[in-house]
């Protein structure tokens, strides 16, 4: 069963086009990474698919609602982290959550959502005290507390330390074996290969490749060749190293030269992921 189909889906401000006709769809259970720079349209994507932006074209789906009119029983099936969310300061997070629980008709328990994000021990003290990672994590817990069936998160680790994120990601983590569907939204590589079980890589309101995070390096993961040749820089690339090498040095041994820089490497997954985001060089 899917949890969310999009099929063409175009959003315009103004002359600015958005989206362009972007088409997934994401199984239930699944966690679903959507990847990109900023300005992709990652944002613009999540709140259609939450019912707080209307589309301008295109079919969208989630649960079986029509987000545009999105009914009460919509919104209890859900959990939504904003990108920028400012929590109430003076209440503590025990009492933020519960205020939240009020909301829904199956809340889960507020000491244990408090567990789930790591807040226990900060549990009575005031929101305006927190650092940043928690307050996110805060965020996450309110997002938690309705006990939804469908979770989306808009760069739910932008700004945080490297603990902070390591923590997230754990909590990413215990989400899927709850069994919960997750939209997640990041311009992070290593967080949606750590995280998630299929990606898209939006560019410019264009989903320009979709797949399991290993499918990103499908294309050509030839290793690269590079020397200088009379001050010009070469690049070979080539699924046979060994043997470009082995010709290329005993050519230059048998003529007496050196091959000046030379270098083996083969592209990261990140060269691959930058490649698909960045414009083409002119
Ligand atoms: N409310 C808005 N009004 C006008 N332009 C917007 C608005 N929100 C986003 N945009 C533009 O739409 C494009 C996609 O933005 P966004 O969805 O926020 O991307 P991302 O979340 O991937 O950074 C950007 O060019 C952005 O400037
Ligand atoms: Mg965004």
């Amino acid at each position: 069963m899917s949890a969310i189909r999009v099929e063409d889906l175009r959003k315009r401000y103004g002359d600015d086009e958005a989206l362009r006709g972007i088409s997934f769809e994401i199984e239930e259970g699944e966690v679903f990474g959507l990847l990109g720079p900023n300005g992709a349209g990652k944002t613009t994507t999540v709140e259609i698919l939450e019912g707080y932006r209307k589309r301008d074209g295109g079919n969208v789906e989630v649960l079986g609602f029509d987000p545009q009119r999105a009914q009460r029983e919509f919104r209890e099936r859900i959990g939504v982290v904003l990108q920028s969310a400012e929590p109430w300061p003076n209440l503590t997070p025990h009492e933020t959550l519960s205020l939240f629980a009020g909301y829904y008709p199956r809340p889960r328990d507020v000491g244990e959502v408090l567990d789930l994000v790591g807040l226990a021990d900060k549990r009575n003290v005031r929101v305006k005290t927190l650092s940043g990672g928690q307050k996110r994590r805060l965020d996450l817990g309110v997002a938690l507390v309705g006990d939804p069936q469908l979770v989306f998160l808009d760069e739910p680790t932008t700004g945080f330390d490297p603990a902070a994120r390591r923590a997230a990601w754990g909590m990413i983590r215990s989400l899927r074996s709850l069994g919960k569907t997750v939209l997640l939204t990041t311009h992070y590589l290593d967080e949606a290969q750590q995280l998630a079980d299929r990606v898209a890589v939006l560019r410019e309101g264009q989903i320009v490749i979709m797949g399991a995070p290993s499918a990103l390096t499908g294309g050509s993961l030839d290793a690269e060749i590079r020397f200088r040749r009379n001050g010009e820089q070469v690049v070979l690339r080539t699924d046979e190293p060994t043997r470009v090498l082995h010709e290329l040095t005993a050519e230059a041994l048998a003529a007496g030269e050196e091959l000046e820089g030379l270098e083996v490497r083969r592209p990261t997954l990140e060269d691959v992921y930058l490649s698909l985001v960045q414009e083409e060089e002119p």
